[in-house]
């Protein structure tokens, strides 16, 4: 883990250019994480937030949308990581995203970021009275499997997934949450 206090905050107002950083870091990696609300955070910040407000609270959410809570993770001033909670899954997160997401930097992946972000959204799970979450990663993405694994996860089976025409193997894990 970095040097500094770090902390797992919702994402506010004054956060705009520190997230932008982060989307641009992975763009410049050839990674796409964020790349889909990049446009918005641009031209409507305040629109983005409220959004994420509205998604940690149910509102508004249409479609198969379930409720999910955003966090993001600071050290030293600087957005290191991001995470979210689905409060539920439906059919689609049921086999490929589950309950809870994550990404760190670039720059910053390897330092047990991820690892130590997972953890802190387990313990929010608890208190929202989850008795087990579910997560996913691409059997491709060991990192992630192992991210997983240290917190506890258990594989329980692998699906195949159609992503933009490709073929993916998607490991889903369980951890259990004992209240
Ligand atoms: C997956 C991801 C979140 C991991 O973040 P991170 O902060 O680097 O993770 P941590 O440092 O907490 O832990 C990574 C673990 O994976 C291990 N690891 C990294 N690359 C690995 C590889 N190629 N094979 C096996 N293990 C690997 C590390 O050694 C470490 O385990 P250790 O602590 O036992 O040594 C990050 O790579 C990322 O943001 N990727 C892009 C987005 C993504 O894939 N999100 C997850 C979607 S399911």
């Amino acid at each position: 883990m970095g040097e500094g206090e770090w902390r797992l905050l919702e994402p506010a107002e004054g956060m705009r250019e520190e997230y932008l950083g982060y989307i641009e870091e992975f763009r410049a990696a050839g990674a796409f994480n964020h790349q889909d609300h990049r446009e918005e955070v641009i031209r409507d910040f305040e629109g983005f937030l409220r959004r994420c407000r509205d998604d940690a609270a149910g509102r508004n959410l249409g479609g198969t949308r379930v409720p999910q809570a955003n966090w993001w993770l600071f050290g030293g001033g600087r957005l290191r990581g991001t995470c979210r909670l689905r409060h539920r899954l439906n059919e689609i997160l049921a086999r490929h995203g589950g309950h809870i997401g994550y990404d760190v930097r670039p720059g910053e992946q390897g330092k047990g970021y991820a690892t130590a972000m997972v953890a802190m959204v387990l313990e929010k799970a608890r208190q929202l009275g989850l008795t087990r979450v579910m997560l996913t990663c691409k059997k491709d993405n060991p990192a992630s499997a192992r991210v997983i694994v240290k917190n506890g996860g258990v594989l329980e089976q692998e699906c195949w997934w159609e992503e933009n025409g490709r073929r993916l193997l998607i490991q889903n894990y369980w951890i259990e949450l004992p209240q």
